[in-house]
């Protein structure tokens, strides 16, 4: 019986992977797709997502339209260095959608589905928590509903990416992540400590691209604006890492990566804004534990995601 998921996203180059990553999956079944700010204003994600389910031919799959900023803070500057002018490496692939978003928005629309399936669904958070943060807001008792919370986001142990504690989907909306982390449901992190070490170098992305399908023609031709970004930011030599993937990989084969059990608080204050700070000796915090992934078999996670693109 596969996972029904709804992907909360800010496509987004490593979104649109992951998102072609879980509909090439059996494991998983794909409710929805909301969207949210981060890697791009959310007008512009929400059109990427319409798009990539058009190009995908899974234009059957709703988009929600989700927060336009922070909870409490705002959000100006798109990252369009990493993601491009419209946050699919300008290669072309986002021009206007024929299809339409949903009535409901995003919070009120995982509120909804969650609760007509107790249990049964999972959040797979792949961007800024504004939405999830929200959807706890409008209906607390989706703490209880939700399957499990899955998300990209974080650094246990990892140093960050946007600054040196901080990693991008927490910083961007910390009040979201506090309330998040801090709710009384299953979260697992997937965060910089195993979305790093998966690389994806430019032998890989040709082997890619040379299985000519469909999927894998798309991710060709917007990996190379993510390339350039991470060989003038880490000097990968046209590498990337592969962080929103990685997420995906976790929902299909969790035995690729090593977890620990522990409490996350979120810092929302200073120099140290947006860090997921874990309690490592299990004595200073008290509430829920979140699985935290600390350890990968980046080898296997980038096989599983050659032969699910490829096949
Ligand atoms: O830090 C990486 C995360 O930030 C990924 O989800 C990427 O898409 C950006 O949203
Ligand atoms: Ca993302």
């Amino acid at each position: 019986m596969p996972e029904s998921i709804i992907i909360d996203t800010d496509p987004g180059i490593d979104d649109f992977m992951a998102i072609l990553f879980a509909l090439k999956s059996p494991e998983l079944d794909v409710l929805a797709l909301t969207t949210v700010f981060g890697n791009h204003f959310v007008e512009i994600t929400t059109r990427n997502a319409l798009r990539l389910l058009e190009h995908a031919g899974r234009d059957d799959i709703p988009v929600a339209r989700g927060a336009y900023s922070p909870l409490v803070r705002e959000f100006r500057d798109p990252p369009t260095v990493v993601h491009g002018q419209d946050g699919l490496g300008d290669a072309g692939l986002s021009e206007e959608p024929d299809s339409t978003i949903a009535h409901t928005r995003a919070a009120q629309f995982i509120v909804e589905a969650v609760m007509s399936r107790p249990g049964e669904i999972t959040l797979v958070p792949l961007g800024p928590l504004t939405n999830i943060a929200m959807a706890l807001k409008l209906e607390p008792r989706i703490v209880k509903a939700t399957k499990r919370v899955v998300l990209m986001g974080g650094a246990a142990f990892a140093q960050g990416n946007v600054s040196p504690v901080a990693e991008a989907n927490i910083w961007h909306d910390p009040e979201a992540a506090a309330l998040v982390f801090g709710a009384d449901w299953a979260v697992t992190m997937v965060g910089l400590d195993v979305t790093m070490p998966v690389i994806m170098d430019t032998q890989y992305i040709a082997e890619l691209a040379a299985s000519k399908t469909p999927y894998a023609e798309m991710i060709a031709r917007i990996v190379p604006h993510y390339q350039a970004f991470h060989t003038a930011a880490y000097q990968t030599n046209g590498a990337l890492h592969t962080h929103d993937p990685t997420a995906i990989a976790y929902l299909i084969r969790p035995d690729l990566f090593k977890t620990i059990s522990r409490r996350v608080r979120v810092n929302t204050q200073g120099y140290g804004t947006g860090q997921t700070i874990v309690d490592g000796a299990g004595i200073w915090y008290d509430g829920v534990e979140t699985t935290i992934c600390v350890d990968v078999d980046a080898q296997g996670v980038l096989d599983l995601y050659k032969a699910r693109i490829t096949r």
